[in-house]
């Protein structure tokens, strides 16, 4: 805590909780200054006028930092890794450190003394800010978990000192939204067996009758650089296809995720264009990897994700198995057709320079394979095949005759031998 001469750097959206750790800074942590910073990574700009409007009803110095095409360009990177978490696509988990960065960046500058988030104590956020923050020489500071403040004291604090918590803090439901997902939690979806009402969805229609669309996505080492043939920046792509797949009702997930500390939450996700972006780049990679590429890949990509989740971008394992993903991605170009349709997408056709495949060697119209080998040069192989299973088996099926007949001749009490 301050000797009550510091500035504190928070991290502000304009919600219950923020709002209520402005005041709490000053009066439960000493700070005279506390400056709002507020990233953007694609939410709707109704979040930054809210943000703007509290900040400015409380009299919060506010800093918008714009960080959408870097938070962007992230989730591109986080494709060549097919990114999953239990099938959620990562969205929050990848700009939380793209906000950390940002927030700490301003706080430096502007020559603060403590640094700020109004997460609770059961989440993943609070993780990931400070794996980030406690970096620094700065203190870090926690009101809500240290506090251990519930919505309910939040709301009847703010309403005590007058804080203006109008805004869209009276909804529902807990929203996260940026570029790569929007999650939707609490109120009733905490109970995992609510079925959601279809109004929580934002992003993607209701699967209908609306025709299917074909969509190609042409990639670059493993990132997507074009949508049919056009190029597009990382925002831009990534917009597109979210309006375009959400159309089609594609990318919902309803699941219940295992966060960090061990509680399960159940989560509600909207993420069209991820799911169409991993759908292709899986496929890409299905066309260009060796068998055992892939197979070895997916472990790398799971660990990857992990550490994804856990908001560790600068853990060294992230960095080695970035090396890996970037070196099998070299060959990760080329141009996927997807068909979107029905709330689903799937892939329909793919094409690269770097395909492993020869059409001769698999067709069932040619005789040779390739590099003068023939079909006879299987037969080898295939009297190889399953050897070692089925010496295995026959060495059981003997043990288990010879225990039989030992079994049976020797039925005898062996302490009367
Ligand atoms: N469970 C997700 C994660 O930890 C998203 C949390 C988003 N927060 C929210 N208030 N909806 O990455």
């Amino acid at each position: 805590m301050t000797d009550g001469n510091g500035t504190v750097a928070l991290a502000f959206s304009g919600g219950l909780d923020t709002t209520v750790c402005v005041s709490l800074l000053k009066e439960e942590y000493g700070y005279d200054e506390v400056i709002g910073v507020t990233v953007d990574v694609g939410q709707p700009d109704y979040e930054f006028e809210e943000a703007e409007e509290t900040a400015e009803a409380l009299g919060v110095e506010q800093f918008v930092v714009d960080a959408k095409a870097e938070f962007a360009d992230r989730c591109l990177k986080a494709v060549k890794a097919n990114a999953d978490y239990q099938g959620y696509p990562l969205g929050t988990a990848l700009a939380r450190p793209v906000i950390a960065k940002a927030i700490l960046s301003v706080a430096e500058q502007e020559g603060c003394d403590g640094i700020a988030h109004g997460c609770t104590g059961k989440g993943n956020d609070q993780l990931r800010f400070e794996a980030i923050w406690r970096d620094s020489d700065l203190e870090v500071i926690a009101p809500v978990r240290e506090l251990g403040l519930t919505r309910e004291w939040e709301n009847e604090y703010a309403r005590e000192k007058g804080l203006p918590v109008e805004g869209g803090d009276g909804g529902r439901y807990s929203i996260d939204t940026n570029l790569w997902s929007r999650s939707i939690e609490g109120s009733e979806l905490e109970d995992p067996s609510t079925v959601p009402a279809d109004d929580i969805y934002k992003w993607t229609e209701n699967p209908s009758g609306k025709d299917a669309e074909l969509v190609a996505v042409t990639f670059e080492d493993g990132e997507p650089v074009a949508v049919d043939g056009e190029t597009l920046g990382s925002v831009e792509l990534i917009e597109r296809l979210n309006e375009r797949a959400g159309s089609h009702g594609i990318g919902r997930t309803d699941m219940m995720e295992d966060r960090m500390l061990g509680l399960k939450v159940r989560e509600n996700y909207e993420h069209p264009a991820a799911t169409v972006l991993l759908t292709a780049h899986e496929a890409l990679e299905g066309l260009v990897l060796t068998q055992e590429a892939r197979s070895f890949k997916t472990q790398v990509d799971q660990q990857w994700s992990q550490k994804a989740y856990e908001g560790l971008v600068d853990a060294p394992l992230t960095g080695a198995l970035e090396a890996f993903i970037d070196d099998t991605n070299e060959r990760v170009t080329g141009t996927v057709t997807v068909k979107l349709e029905g709330g689903h997408c799937r892939p329909v056709s793919r094409e690269s320079d770097y395909a492993v495949y020869s059409e001769s060697a698999a067709s069932f119209n040619e005789e040779a394979v390739s590099g003068g080998i023939t079909q006879q040069d299987a037969t080898g192989v295939a009297k190889y095949h399953g050897f070692q299973s089925r010496l295995a088996n026959d060495i059981r099926e003997d043990v288990t005759e010879r225990r039989a007949v030992t079994d049976g001749n020797g039925g005898a009490d062996p302490s009367e031998e």
